[in-house]
């Protein structure tokens, strides 16, 4: 019998959290129990949180109305298999538990990998319910299991961002505010912006001050500005605002010292989860959240299916390999130490040079 463990978080208190140990469930029929091997932790899994109930992250492995399960990216082993497509040891990348281990129902089975099919699954984002083989996958993909899983669903975000930017003429806007820069979605940003010679305007980051050397370290910004002096960017040259941190206060201070030399708002995270995102009466443009999916769906009608994709996977690699030496990948196993890193990343006490992967085999 196996056992598994699973990191509880209160859903209303996203502090709270307990390590749950019990036996694994009997499989139904065509479900599968994989050993999780190993996931990344950002920031990005605490948005998952703070929005589970608003967007439904809680519903992919479902506890109860009080508790719930965070998701997260890795790759994970099938240990049991109740399903003629899916074999004991087969590997797969996709969205877990923060777990040892999850039980999964594949279903529309390729030589590719599966999805998810469980009832419970259904009406949220495909995107998420998608498991890719790993043998399946492209060589280049092989050989980056830990960027992939701490960096790559973040730096895809960030070149889809770029390609929205680029598309639209950046909106006519001469410079680019990146919000929360530090992070991984947002110097994914900066990076892609600050390598392509075509686009002429400045990259100006907005960091708090503790993580102004770890940006400048990336050489991605043209400008690094701290919070809280944000009146120190020339507000005559009409800019674009990029923002990971979902911070209202801060979005206030840009649009009243923008005014309509503020060309586009996008909204894209949340890292300052504590801050309010309420903002009231704004000058300038309303903001708007960023649907990565729509701008998926251009480019695979303009380019081809897969394209897109194909883009920005080579792009997430790129990324990966410029930030070696400047993210220190630290492997990480055990439960109780998953939890204790779960609140150090939702107090906001984990450096950006530090990139957690985690086991809790
Ligand atoms: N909409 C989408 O499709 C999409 C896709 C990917 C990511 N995102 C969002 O983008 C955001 C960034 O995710 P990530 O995983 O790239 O982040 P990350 O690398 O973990 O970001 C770390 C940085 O975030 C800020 N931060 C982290 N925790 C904080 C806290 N508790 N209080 C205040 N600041 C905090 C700090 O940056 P500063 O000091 O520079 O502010 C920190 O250096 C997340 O909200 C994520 O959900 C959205």
């Amino acid at each position: 019998m196996t056992d598994i463990t699973e990191l509880w978080l209160t859903r209303n208190d996203i502090r709270n959290s307990k390590v749950v140990a019990k036996p694994a469930p009997a499989l139904g029929e065509d479900e599968v129990l994989v050993e999780i091997d190993k996931f990344g932790l950002t920031a990005n899994n605490v948005s998952y949180a703070v929005a589970g109930d608003q967007i439904g992250y809680w519903g992919f492995f479902p506890v109860d109305d009080q508790w719930g399960i965070v998701p997260v990216w890795g790759y994970a082993t099938v240990t049991a298999s109740n399903n003629e497509g899916v074999a004991v040891g087969d590997r797969f990348y996709g969205y877990y538990p923060f777990a040892s281990h999850a039980v999964l129902k594949p279903g529309r089975i390729k030589p590719s990998g599966f999805v998810d099919v469980a009832e419970h699954r259904s009406a949220l984002p495909g995107l998420y319910n998608q498991y890719n083989r790993t043998s399946a996958e492209p060589e280049f993909l092989k050989g980056m299991e830990d960027e992939r899983c701490l960096f790559f669903p973040l730096f895809v975000t960030s070149y889809l961002l770029y390609d929205y930017l680029k598309d639209n003429e950046l909106f006519g806007a001469k410079q680019v505010l990146v919000g929360s820069v530090s992070s991984k979605t947002g110097f994914g940003l900066a990076h892609c912006l600050h390598h392509d010679e075509t686009v002429s305007a400045r990259v100006v980051g907005l960091t708090s001050p503790g993580n102004v050397d770890f940006v400048r370290s990336l050489g991605i910004c043209d400008d690094i500005v701290t919070y809280g002096d944000e009146t120190a960017i020339d507000a005559s040259v009409p800019a674009a605002y990029v923002d990971m941190s979902g911070d209202g206060p801060l979005r206030v201070r840009l649009h009243d010292h923008f005014q309509d030399n503020l060309m586009v708002d996008t909204m894209v995270g949340a890292t300052h989860w504590e801050a309010g995102g309420g903002s009231g009466e704004l000058k300038g443009p309303k903001p708007e959240f960023f649907f990565a999916p729509s701008q998926i769906e251009k480019r695979e009608k303009e380019w081809g299916p897969g394209v897109i994709f194909g883009k920005a996977l080579q792009a997430s690699a790129d990324i990966a390999n410029s930030v070696k030496g400047s993210v220190e990948v630290e492997k990480i196993s055990g439960a109780e130490t998953g939890a204790d890193l779960w609140r150090k990343l939702v107090n906001n006490e984990i450096s950006p040079r530090r990139g957690l992967i985690l086991s809790l085999v």
